[in-house]
């Protein structure tokens, strides 16, 4: 670590600030050097590639579950059936959103009542999910913007804070379920273990309908082939725990192939699969099933199939992530003087926390030095962090030598702040 007296951590913060950087570690984008491993996507198909087995992919049949070929290649994917599958089109966000409206507006198998139409003393009341924190943003956006009550609870690093969950959902009928990333979290990179995956299965919850919402958006998405996660199987031992409709996990190729122009899939019990498709069939004929068949026949003949392709990526992603903790270790040491982080072994982040409340400054004083950061709070509902500490890093898209630029000024940023905070408080 530099030595650190108060004038050379500002000075250090000017001349970086004079470079007139221009930087982004903003969102968790996939790099060129990514997207160019799936430009095979874009002239695989051939003249004869508009059948798949004896189905039509020009035409209308074929129904709102997606392609038997597709369905079958993700049910793998998620160790479910294929008949436990949904595969749709881009964006498992969208997924996210039509089950939580169909709850919402129908209910769900084993709701008494549409979500949207729960009382209480006879006062209409909004259905509670739980998320854990820090987080995904766009899961808050989505929640909020769907007129659900968020409850925060941390995440852990062997998962969400089950004592807390199970208190909540004990006790409060209006606690719906969980909305978490059970593989290589946005942003922690923590991964559920198979314990706490057991006990949220069968958790005794007050109401009939708790349901878990699991985003695994990274659950083959490990950065290094040592020590990988074995992602749970919650659709399994919701089943095996007697709820067999208790979960939804969704993913998709967004960060495996086109972030732009992949797949959304989820899979659950078969039943619930039916209960979706009742409510899918009346806002559409069905997905883009060319886009569907396109993706299977690129996966299958990619060299090591799916595997090798998250190899490769992997290969691209792992040194960004050295790159992040080698700087901020050289820069702030490892005794937590002025932050900590976690090494995550997948996913796409890297969440760091002051050890001062200073992560609003911090991001300010980054971006007045031409790099861009998460917004500080993003990583909590509303957008407001309580403690005003955790900063989600995405080295995903940068470049690597940009990548080690950008984290110098983080981390001259994360040092200047908390220079100014412990001045202005002696
Ligand atoms: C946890 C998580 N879920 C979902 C997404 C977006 O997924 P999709 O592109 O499939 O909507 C992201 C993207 O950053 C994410 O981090």
């Amino acid at each position: 670590m530099s030595a650190s007296t108060p004038s050379n951590i500002k000075e250090h913060y000017d001349t970086l600030k004079a470079q007139g950087l221009k930087l982004n570690m903003q969102r968790g984008q996939p790099s060129d050097a990514d997207f160019n491993l799936s430009n095979g996507l874009l002239n695989i198909l051939g003249p004869d590639d508009y059948r798949a087995g004896s189905l039509d992919l020009r035409n209308y049949p074929g129904g709102v579950q997606g392609i038997p070929e597709a369905r079958a290649m993700f049910g793998e994917y998620l160790s479910v059936a294929a008949d436990q599958v949904i595969v749709w089109n881009n964006a498992s966000l969208e997924l996210q959103a039509f089950v939580l409206t169909t709850a919402l507006l129908h209910g769900l198998r084993g709701s008494d009542t549409p979500w949207v139409r729960l009382t209480l003393n006879n006062q209409p009341v909004k259905p509670k999910i739980i998320v854990t924190t820090p987080g995904y943003d766009r899961h808050f956006l989505l929640l909020e913007t769907l007129g659900f009550e968020v409850v925060a609870v941390d995440m852990q690093d062997d998962g969400p804070d089950l004592d807390t969950i199970e208190r909540l959902a004990s006790t409060d009928p209006l606690v719906k379920g969980v909305l978490f990333v059970p593989t290589y979290s946005n942003p922690g990179g923590e991964s559920i273990s198979p314990e706490k995956a057991r006990r949220l299965a069968g958790l005794q919850a007050l109401a009939s309908d708790f349901t878990l919402f699991a985003d695994d958006a990274y659950r083959v998405h490990h950065l290094y082939s040592e020590g990988q996660h074995r992602p749970v199987n919650l659709v399994a031992l919701c089943a095996e725990a007697g709820y067999h409709d208790r979960a939804y996990v969704f993913a998709s190729t967004s960060k495996i192939t086109f972030a732009g122009a992949g797949l959304g899939f989820l899979a659950s019990s078969e039943a619930n699969v039916q209960h979706l498709s009742k409510y899918l069939n009346a806002q559409s004929i069905g997905p883009n099933k060319v886009e569907q068949h396109r993706h299977v026949k690129f996966l299958q003949q990619y060299p090591g199939g799916l595997k090798g392709l998250m190899k490769d990526h992997a290969a691209l992603l792992a040194p960004k992530f050295a790159a992040v903790s080698e700087v901020l270790r050289q820069e702030l040491g490892d005794s937590g003087e002025y932050a900590t982080w976690k090494a995550p072994r997948g996913g796409y982040f890297v969440s760091l926390d002051t050890t001062e409340p200073v992560a609003a400054r911090v991001v300010e004083l980054a971006e007045q030095a031409g790099v861009s950061l998460t917004p500080a709070g993003a990583t909590y509902p509303s957008g407001k962090d309580p403690h005003n500490r955790n900063i989600r890093l995405s080295p995903s898209r940068p470049p690597e030598a940009e990548v080690r630029q950008a984290m110098q000024v983080v981390a001259a940023a994360i040092k200047l702040a908390t220079q100014e905070y412990r001045e202005g408080r002696s």
